[in-house]
């Protein structure tokens, strides 16, 4: 599937089929984000795939949303930012949410292409969910992404980013790409002077 055709398809879904999605596909969809971009090549995600339904029923109790019960798969991206801080020291915690967004962001479109949805959760009680599936402390909990089919479309939305307003050209503030100079008129041969 197209890049751009992935990215305007992909939205959140909060909503799902029974059918239960084959593992191997969200797994290939994980596979999909070892090509993103992580700094220095190092890769600083594990992943949790969920699909008991009692485990799921505990998520949704512990994320405030009652929806992500119906989801037939959860997972969970995982940070392991020693492995950056190690190199980048202090610079290295904020290289591994970075790239957590990146890759979250790249698992996301790869689901869009298999014909599955999802919904990127970040409110949640991390401690609860570390205790509950023994996730060691020195992780973090990234976000939690609801996977499966969509069982009703979305509303339409609003994109609410101008752009005009968010992109600036050779410094802050300015919102020109070229400064416009002033135009001269173009008169073809022989009108130089004619009035027009
Ligand atoms: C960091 C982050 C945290 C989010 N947390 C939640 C959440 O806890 N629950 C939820 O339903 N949606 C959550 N969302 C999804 C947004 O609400 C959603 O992306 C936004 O409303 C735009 O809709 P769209 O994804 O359909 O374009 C989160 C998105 C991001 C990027």
């Amino acid at each position: 599937m197209d890049v751009t055709k992935a990215i305007h398809k992909r939205r959140s879904t909060r909503s799902f089929k029974d059918k239960k999605p084959d593992w191997r596909d969200i797994l290939d969809c994980l596979d999909t984000t070892r090509y993103s971009p992580m700094a220095g090549g190092y890769f600083t995600l594990n992943f949790l795939i969920i699909d008991e339904k009692e485990k799921i029923k505990e998520i949704a109790k512990w994320s405030e949303q009652d929806w992500i019960k119906e989801a037939p798969y959860v997972v969970l991206f995982i940070t392991d930012a020693g492995i950056a801080t190690n190199v980048y020291k202090e610079r290295g915690e904020l290289y591994s949410h970075q790239q957590a967004g990146g890759a979250i962001q790249t698992f996301m479109l790869s689901l869009i292409e298999k014909g599955l949805s999802s919904c990127w959760v970040g409110h949640f009680n991390e401690d609860k969910i570390k205790f509950l599936f023994k996730i060691p402390n020195s992780r973090k909990i990234e976000a939690i992404i609801p996977v499966g089919y969509e069982k009703e479309k979305p509303k339409t939305r609003k994109i609410q980013a101008e752009l005009y307003n968010r992109v600036n050209y050779h410094e802050w503030g300015n919102k020109r790409m070229h400064r416009i100079e002033k135009v001269e008129h173009y008169y073809p041969e022989g009108y130089k002077n004619s009035k027009i």
